[in-house]
């Protein structure tokens, strides 16, 4: 029998299991727990300074109030301190370890069904790209939440640059594998490296964005620098960090939570509080900083922009 030290990300405060207990995959899996936000902000996150990188001056992008600006917005110290990033731990408090992350030169990886493979450097791809700011909700499966402002650029700009075959049906992308610096993907009881993605009409929708900043500045390394994956109808598990690859599929892919526990995560994960987690309700969300639950939405309150991406999938289990 496998054990594992468990540490996990996604267990309501109620049902926290101290850290010292030692579980199998199965009930790591289990007893995935909240940590505690940082109080202050930290001298390390005060040093990512726009100096620090050479994209520094292409922020804060102009704001695109199109799919509403909700408030109210989570304190910038927060949701830089309160991370999860599992390769750097599974506790909340990574952030520390994620500033080891060398993030230029950065190179993203684009293959499977395009007309031709190729490679691009992040700064060559923000030269390509129109940044723009967007306030999104975030709604974690744990019941945690947050409204920030992302800048970055739709997930479509991405995908016309890579110019798929018309035969792809998925974009799958993944995170950077760095074990020496990635210190927990040395636990090969993970399904490493942590992969997402997002059906083409998914991608191509709206609301679906490739983030590179946050407040107004670069992406910190523990929010998931150079570029992450926003899709903010979702549970938070979907927005895959420090992309390096970049494919396209005909098949639905195996994502990261998916092969750790499939009876818990699937691929669609779209926000509902009628459908509840195996192990706990999802209708109501705690916000970072805040003491009282809300009412969580379906679709993350976004369903006047998505909710016709899913009128033709009633068979599958669009809620996990
Ligand atoms: N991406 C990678 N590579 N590794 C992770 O552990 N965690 C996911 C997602 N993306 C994760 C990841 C989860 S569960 C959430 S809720 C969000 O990142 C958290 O993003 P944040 O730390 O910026 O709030």
């Amino acid at each position: 029998m496998l054990i594992k030290r468990a540490k996990g990300w996604e267990l309501p405060e109620s049902k926290t299991t101290p850290e010292s207990h030692y579980l199998n995959r199965r009930a790591m899996v289990r007893a995935m727990g909240f940590g505690a936000a940082s109080i202050a902000l930290p001298a390390q996150l005060m040093a990512q300074d726009k100096s620090a990188d050479p994209s520094a001056g292409l922020y804060p992008g102009r704001r695109n109030d199109r799919y509403g600006v909700p408030t109210p917005m989570t304190a910038e110290k927060l949701a830089t301190t309160y991370n999860n990033f599992y390769e750097f731990g599974t506790d909340k408090s990574i952030w520390r370890d994620a500033q080891k992350l060398e993030v230029r030169p950065w190179t993203i990886k684009v293959g499977g069904m395009v007309e031709k493979p190729f490679e691009i450097g992040i700064d060559d791809l923000l030269a390509k790209v129109q940044l723009e700011e967007r306030v999104y909700r975030h709604r974690c499966v744990e019941t945690w939440s947050m409204i920030v402002p992302w800048s970055g650029f739709p997930v479509r700009s991405l995908v016309e640059l890579c110019k798929p075959l018309g035969s792809a049906k998925f974009i799958v992308m993944k995170t950077l594998s760095k074990p020496s610096v990635m210190r927990e993907q040395r636990d090969l009881l993970y399904p490493w490296p942590y992969t997402e993605g997002l059906a083409m009409d998914e991608a191509m929708n709206d609301l679906a964005f490739i983030a590179t900043g946050l407040y107004g500045k670069p992406m910190p390394k523990q929010n998931g620098a150079p570029l992450r994956l926003v899709a903010p109808w979702k549970y938070g598990f979907k927005n895959v960090k420090s992309i390096v690859s970049v494919e396209f599929t005909d098949k639905k892919p195996k994502t990261f939570w998916e092969g750790l526990q499939s009876s818990e995560y699937g691929f669609w994960a779209n926000v509902n509080p009628e459908v509840a987690h195996p192990r706990w309700s999802q209708a109501t969300e705690k916000p970072l900083g805040s003491d009282q639950r809300i009412p969580t939405l379906l679709y993350n309150g976004y369903a006047e922009f998505v909710a016709g991406l899913y009128t033709d999938r009633k068979a599958e289990k669009l809620f996990m």
